[in-house]
């Protein structure tokens, strides 16, 4: 499993890659808007921040395939290291992820909310797709279920395309897409940090630090040894 983080928020992106096993970040178009930031600036950031080998995915502005394999090859160019193009599904994505697979720029098709998507998806040539959970349990859909049929046509066809789900509201969907055999989750800084969270544990831990204030007061190990 590979534990993404869906923002541009620089101190969230900061925090949990110090704390946590980060394996990259993933943005989109109204997420680094939400900044309201110079773009370079901020991709750039981010890449500081994870370094070279943690992922960073990118997503395109452009709507032909032409554009969008220009705007990857300028991205990748400007970010180096594990860079994906974030690609949304269509015609002209399509075409643009086969072009792309070929010239070695992996690409993340997004925006993915059927099984049939993801199938066409990988067969462009698509290194990750991204299909929206919380977006299809809005509209009585079931997001993890989608997930579960597109882990088992890639096992089944023998792909090589990973599913990258997207688009939580809470530790459930991700527990539940993780159960499945999903790949790879990226999720908001929120989710990520509630993934360990449990009030049992804070009880447990608190009981250990009374028991051994009981005995030992405010030592710690090393001035007992
Ligand atoms: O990566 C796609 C994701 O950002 C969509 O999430 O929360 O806008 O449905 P959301």
């Amino acid at each position: 499993m590979l534990y993404i983080l869906d923002t541009a928020d620089l101190n969230a992106i900061r925090h949990v890659n110090e704390f946590y096993p980060l394996d990259g970040v993933t943005t989109n178009p109204s997420i680094i808007a939400k900044e309201k930031t110079d773009f370079l600036k901020l991709v750039k950031e981010i890449r500081n921040i994870i370094g070279e080998d943690k992922m960073l995915h990118v997503q395109t502005t452009a709507k032909k395939a032409e554009d969008i394999v220009s705007e990857a090859k300028m991205l990748k160019e400007i970010l180096g290291g594990e860079f994906y193009i974030k690609v949304p599904i269509d015609e002209e994505g399509l075409k643009a992820t086969k072009i792309l697979s070929e010239i070695g720029i992996p690409v993340t098709m997004t925006a993915i909310f059927t099984p049939a998507q993801a199938l066409m998806a990988a067969k462009a040539g698509a290194a990750f797709v991204a299909p929206y959970v919380n977006r299809l349990d809005n509209i009585t859909g079931d997001g993890v279920r989608v997930v579960e049929e597109i882990v088992c046509l890639f096992d089944t066809y023998g792909l090589d395309c990973k599913v990258l789900a997207a688009s939580f509201k809470n530790s459930e969907q991700v527990h539940k897409s993780a159960l499945c055999g999903c790949h790879s989750v990226t999720v908001s800084p929120e989710i990520m940090t509630g993934l360990i969270k449990h009030p049992l544990t804070d009880v447990a831990v608190a009981g250990f630090e009374k028991d051994w204030q009981g005995v030992y007061g405010d030592k710690k190990i090393p001035d007992l040894i």
